[in-house]
């Protein structure tokens, strides 16, 4: 295969299988944000992409989609269970994400992280060419930086984290915490969603490492100067607009209104299945606004989607099934006939389904106990037809930082959400109006091009001439 002068490497790969009746299997790129962002930059760069492609067990030879090179790394059924399930998702994700959950440290998950990414960094190694930019995302890969570096200091590498970098006390726990941090260094640019998570990182650079810094660069043991700061992650706004705009949309929003009753206000609520995303709460704080008589039934729904996703991690299990018993307790007792107030669908949809419910809403309900950035706001509002709706944001969410007009809450506070919710459903349209303009304007001006745009550039700068310390 030609070597790529561009490589992003994930986790997975931006395909998903498709299976056609014949037997036969193609592949589809994956409506995601990223790939969409990185297009350009891989077509007029010989792009690579490394990542998993999602089977236990199973080897494939790099292959081509939709012009795009596409590199899998495999992984055995226990590296999914020890490296993906284990540390990614029951380790490093709660502990990330604020001990939501308490983290399992276990000694086996660590060295299959250890070994997987050392796959992915040789993988990589074997696609970049002589002085490359490689491009490596996200939690599961933090050790490919360094792995990187070791085997090839003529590339240029950056990072990207897209869920929070935790407070320095909670990252301690981490019995590997200086590893990851050394890993993270083999980059020239470590990125974050917030300014935050970037102090963190510095912070912990200092007292674990030694290491000096000044303003956001660290001056690295072998000399190097790596810069960390805040990216905040977006979504294509104009292109997602465009697909709640079409007329096919129009209906099916008009579709999904009618089946539900025409209600005066429908709320909606997006999520993968996590228990980060604060569902319980969010349900809790609807069963009561019915059972109190504060929301009429006939005259509001709430629409929760929640997207099955790591199924097989126990934590989710049990989150599956009290969100069942909950929703379950609230439409038995609150419920009329045909009637129930809470529709839940445990599914995932296209993207034209997506735009569909998020032009139909009135209200989007967005709770994380704690979210990197939390895209499903930015894409409600990016759906909006007009200066309509209304968007009720935790304050734990990384958007909040940018989406100021939101309604913002605190969702351990069931009141106070109770509350926000009624005021935004209540609210007259010149004050949705004013709210919503802002917001719109926001998410428009700050759209993933642009993030993709502000980190590469960075890149570029720091790497120019391997920039003197500053
Ligand atoms: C979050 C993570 C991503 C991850 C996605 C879906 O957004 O930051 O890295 O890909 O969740 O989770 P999954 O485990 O299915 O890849």
């Amino acid at each position: 295969t030609r070597k790529a002068n561009f490589v992003v490497v994930a986790n997975r790969l931006p395909v998903d299988r498709v299976e056609h009746p014949d037997g036969t299997t193609t592949w589809r790129t994956s409506p995601g944000g990223l790939v969409t962002a990185l297009e350009p930059v891989m077509h007029s760069h010989h792009g690579a992409w490394v990542g998993w492609h999602g089977a236990p067990d199973e080897v494939l030879d790099p292959f081509e989609n939709d012009d795009l090179e596409l590199v899998p790394v495999p992984l055995s059924e226990a590296e999914v269970a020890d490296y993906y399930e284990g540390f990614s998702n029951a380790t490093l994700w709660p502990l990330y994400h604020d001990v939501v959950a308490p983290p399992e440290f276990r000694r086996e998950w660590w060295d299959a992280y250890v070994r997987v990414n050392q796959r992915f960094a040789d993988r990589t190694a074997a696609v970049a060419d002589q002085g490359a930019v490689v491009w490596v995302q996200d939690y599961q890969l933090q050790l490919v930086p360094q792995m990187l570096r070791e085997q090839r200091p003529d590339l240029r590498i950056g990072f990207f984290l897209h869920i929070p970098f935790p407070p320095t006390e909670l990252y301690i726990q981490l019995p590997w915490r200086d590893q990851i941090l050394r890993g993270l260094l083999g980059a020239d640019l470590v990125g974050f969603q917030l300014g935050g998570g970037a102090q963190n990182f510095l912070r912990l650079v200092r007292q674990r490492l030694h290491l000096d810094t000044r303003r956001e660069f660290v001056h690295a043991s072998d000399g190097r100067t790596v810069m960390a700061r805040a990216y905040p992650i977006s979504i294509a706004a104009q292109s997602m607009h465009d697909l709640a705009s079409s007329e096919a949309t129009a209906h099916r929003a008009a579709e999904i209104r009618d089946d539900l009753g025409n209600p005066k206000t429908l709320f909606l609520g997006v999520d993968r299945l996590d228990y980060t995303k604060g569902l319980p709460e969010r349900i809790q704080a609807f069963g009561e606004l019915i059972a109190e008589g504060k929301i009429d039934p006939d005259e509001a729904a709430l629409v929760q989607v929640a997207t099955p996703s790591r199924e097989r991690v126990e934590q989710y299990r049990h989150l599956r099934d009290d969100i069942d018993r909950q929703v379950g307790r609230i439409n038995s007792e609150v419920g009329r006939i045909g009637r129930p107030p809470i529709t839940y669908l445990h599914a995932s949809y296209p993207r034209e389904e997506m735009a569909a419910l998020y032009r139909a809403a009135d209200v989007m309900i967005v709770t994380p106990l704690r979210d990197g950035m939390n895209l499903v706001a930015k894409e409600y509002v990016a759906c909006r037809q007009a200066d309509d709706g209304a968007l009720v944001l935790s304050e734990f969410a990384g958007a909040a930082r940018e989406l100021r007009q939101a309604y913002l809450i605190n969702p351990h506070d069931i009141d106070g959400l109770k509350e926000t919710m009624v005021e935004a459903m209540n609210a007259p349209a010149r004050v949705k109006a004013r709210r919503m303009r802002l917001l719109r304007r926001q998410v428009f001006e700050h759209d993933i091009d642009h993030w993709a745009r502000d980190f590469l550039d960075d890149l570029d700068r720091v790497t120019a001439d391997q920039m003197d310390w500053p």
